[in-house]
């Protein structure tokens, strides 16, 4: 099939060439020369585990193309997914004014009949609306179909190419047929291609990261009741996962969660709740929650330090919201080092992805380690923000070594309790007892 992606993001780039992948022929768009240029010349924009090797076999054999230009690259195109940004506005909503431009334009330049995919996540509705745009000028027939994405970042490949489910909301007949024979190299395994009406599946894109994002809140407070009443969470989370109607995964307790689509999402669907006039209260408190988790450890650290972090040099390991990307939006991290510069303390940090985005982001405010045993040279206390890895089976003589106090702040519960017990390490996590050296 000959299809086209209007927009070169995250979501667009992995879902272009995934499409190339399984034989069709794809044509990105997007607006950024500077962008398309990289891409013609085959380099690629993201970091994504596994998107270059799909990246280069298709654009070598001509199935992935890129242009600047709308006109060129939906021609002929029998689908066009659309995969614009949508910020959030300044009172939480999601801006649509990206995607509705392109449906504008695309009105004015369709020739032929074609099924125009939402692909970004965008608010119940959105499919009308973008139906009206293209309306206004169309001198063909097509069809709107909202068909959001559930990618992670970082195993966004093996998402798309393996999908739990896939929805897809229209109720054309036509669009049914092609939507079907798009996706079925992906769902040979048996899961289901789920059909219903636009709304409802621009509803499920939220409702299944607000889900998400509660689950972890949940565990998170949880885990803050296990610090008090004398429980650990780890066992806790243990005895309720295997519950399959809980089930084990996102039961992880940590620092908040964040990232690009988790906020961004609660705090929309919280925005079209109090639109239809509906007191959403539960998602008020998961914000409200995961706000007050990103810095949980701030007040232990002090405590530690005898109330004051002037003076005090404090190594950050990790400042992606989660590993295996470089992508920094809403990183817990972040909000530490603001807290812990605040409060006086000095902070070197490490991670072995993000560092360039940070800098752009926070620039000398803080150091930047060459190395993760670099950043504790010197330091008084080691913070953990990301569950990288290399974070997981550190050299803990080189720690103890190179912090002035063997003293861990932990945000993702990385070691055993007890190995920290024996190694003598005053040792800090999220709803477990904290040892004291
Ligand atoms: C998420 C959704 O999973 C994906 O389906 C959607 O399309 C986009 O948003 P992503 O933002 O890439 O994907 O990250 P994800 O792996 O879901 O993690 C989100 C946040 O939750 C991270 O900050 C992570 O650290 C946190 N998290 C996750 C926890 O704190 N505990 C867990 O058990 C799981």
């Amino acid at each position: 099939m000959k299809i086209s992606v209007v927009g070169t993001g995250y979501v667009g780039l992995v879902s272009g060439t995934c499409f190339s992948e399984t034989g069709n022929t794809v044509t990105c768009v997007d607006i950024d020369p500077k962008k398309v240029e990289s891409l013609k010349k085959g380099k690629l924009t993201i970091y994504e585990p596994g998107l270059e090797v799909l990246f280069e076999r298709n654009t070598k054999a001509g199935r992935l193309n890129f242009t600047t230009s709308l006109e060129e690259g939906i021609e002929g195109a029998q689908v066009i997914f659309l995969a614009l940004p949508t910020p959030p506005g300044e009172d939480g909503s999601a801006d649509l004014k990206y995607i509705l431009g392109v449906a504008d334009d695309l009105g004015k330049i369709l020739k032929d009949y074609a099924v125009i995919v939402d692909k970004s996540t965008v608010p119940v509705g959105t499919a009308e609306k973008v139906t009206a745009a293209i309306a206004k000028n169309a001198k063909v027939d097509f069809d709107v179909v909202s068909n959001p994405e559930f990618l992670r970042e970082g195993v966004a490949v093996d998402d798309f190419m393996k999908p739990d489910r896939v929805v897809v909301g229209t109720q054309s007949q036509r669009a049914m047929k092609i939507m079907e024979k798009l996706y079925a190299p992906l769902v040979r395994q048996g899961n289901p291609v789920i059909f219903m009406d636009e709304r409802s599946a621009e509803m499920t894109k939220y409702a299944a990261n607000s889900f998400l994002a509660m689950k972890i809140t949940f565990m998170n407070e949880i885990a803050n009741l296990c610090e008090r009443a004398g429980a650990d969470v780890d066992n806790v989370r243990r005895g309720i996962g295997t519950d399959s109607r809980i089930g084990k995964r996102f039961l992880f307790p940590g620092i908040g969660y964040g990232g690009s689509c988790f906020p961004k999402d609660v705090q929309a669907l919280g925005k079209t709740a109090s639109e239809f006039d509906y007191d959403f209260k539960i998602l008020k408190s998961v914000m409200k929650v995961n706000d007050k988790q990103k810095t949980k450890m701030m007040p232990q650290i002090k405590e530690y330090f005898g109330g004051d972090l002037k003076g005090k040099t404090i190594a950050l390991w990790g400042l992606a919201f989660k590993p295996h990307t470089d992508d920094i939006r809403e990183a817990p991290a972040l909000y530490n080092i603001k807290s812990l510069r605040r409060a006086g303390a000095k902070v070197v940090v490490f991670d072995p992805e993000a560092m360039d985005n940070v800098k752009g982001v926070v620039g000398r405010k803080v150091k930047y380690a060459k190395s993760m045993y670099e950043a504790l040279e010197g330091a008084d206390a080691l913070m953990i923000m990301t569950e990288w890895p290399a974070f997981r089976t550190p050299d803990f003589d080189k720690i103890k070594s190179s912090l002035k106090n063997n003293v861990i702040f932990d945000g993702r519960n990385l070691y055993a309790l007890d190995e920290m017990e024996e190694k003598g390490f005053t040792y800090y996590s999220i709803g477990r007892k904290a040892i004291k050296a």
